[in-house]
């Protein structure tokens, strides 16, 4: 039983230790040393190259590395049949909502305008509003986003979300389908994108999404850089239509030295650190998912690609 492991991302020896412990006479492979290629079963993969994927002809399942799927299905030569497992997890799901939450109340407590006071040794207060005078919008009430909602919700935030299929979560106002979006936008004055990247969200953060958010709304972006359309984002900044981005996700990772987001004061960088799937737990749906795809059994966490997600 042979596994071929795929990504740049250099955690090779930790997933070996965390699938091995539980598979027993799981073989690792580790792209690009393959071997006979008729012997690979498996593949856990993040970015593989295009076309790659059908060079395995006995592979039973695609396990995605991250909780996205764009990585693999924007490769036209996918083999049709295979399934595509993506990752649900506890562990990847909280570090997630930590990262929202830490920029939310960043921007919810004025700390970018704090800092800037303290560069000035200047000291002043700010009017403050409270948390339930503050609405945040949710693209995307997936895993993601409904974990997001909640603790935002417990925080006593105005949360929203806005999702293609109509939802009923405690405490979060539900927009959903084109119809949805404007109002949904129009009630934002925080903005998290967790949608996943699909034909239909490809560049939805746009200019004219900007334009419907309530002037100087604040930007995170978690989900992946082909959402926003990097262009439109520092004119919507200096036009004061948004006071601040958080983006952890570019369309092109590593960001280029050279790109403008770096030195922008008003945009903060990360790199695609929001949440990184951890081998400790992921390990076990992927043994479970082998253990299944062996004994014939539906998989977890399949995704459709005809959906996109
Ligand atoms: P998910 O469970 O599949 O949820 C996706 C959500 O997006 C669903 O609520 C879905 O609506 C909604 N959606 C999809 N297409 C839509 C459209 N056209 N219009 C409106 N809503 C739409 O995904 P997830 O697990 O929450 O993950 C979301 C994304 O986060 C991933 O795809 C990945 O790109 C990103 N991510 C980033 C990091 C990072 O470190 N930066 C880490 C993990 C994940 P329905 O509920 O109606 O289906
Ligand atoms: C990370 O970006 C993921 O999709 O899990």
């Amino acid at each position: 039983m042979v596994l071929l492991f795929l990504s740049k991302v250099d955690r090779a020896d930790w997933w070996r230790q965390e699938l091995t412990a539980r598979v027993p006479g799981l073989e690792m492979r580790f792209w690009p040393e393959t071997g006979a290629r008729e012997d690979i079963e498996f593949a856990l993969v993040w970015k593989p190259p295009k076309g790659e994927m059908r060079r395995y002809p006995n592979l039973k399942a695609i396990f995605s590395l991250g909780a996205g799927v764009d990585h693999l299905l924007r490769d036209p030569e996918l083999p049709a049949g295979v399934p595509l497992c993506r990752i649900v997890d506890r562990a990847l799901t909280t570090q997630m909502s930590e990262y929202v939450l830490l920029h939310v109340l960043r921007y919810h407590r004025q700390q970018p305008l704090f800092d800037r006071q303290q560069q000035a040794h200047e000291w002043r207060d700010q009017p403050q509003l409270r948390a339930h005078e503050r609405p945040v919008g949710i693209m995307g009430m997936g895993v993601l986003g409904r974990d997001a909602a909640a603790k935002l919700v417990a925080l006593d935030f105005a949360v929203a979300g806005w999702s293609r299929s109509p939802k009923s979560l405690p405490g979060v106002e539900s927009f959903h389908g084109a119809d949805g979006l404007a109002p949904f936008l129009a009630r934002s004055e925080i903005l998290v994108c967790l949608l996943p990247l699909t034909q239909a969200t490809e560049g939805i953060l746009n200019r004219d999404t900007f334009a419907r958010l309530p002037e100087g709304a604040a930007l995170i972006n978690v989900a992946r850089g082909g959402h926003l359309v990097e262009d439109d984002l520092i004119p919507a900044l200096d036009a004061g239509r948004l006071s601040a981005a958080t983006l952890d996700v570019f369309r092109r990772e590593p960001l280029p030295a050279d790109h403008a987001f770096w030195a922008d004061p008003r945009i903060t960088v990360t790199p695609h650190v929001a949440s990184i799937a951890d081998p400790r737990s992921v390990a076990d749906q992927v043994a479970e998912n082998i253990r299944r795809a062996r004994a014939g059994a539906p998989l977890l966490n399949v995704v459709d690609p005809a959906v996109g997600y």
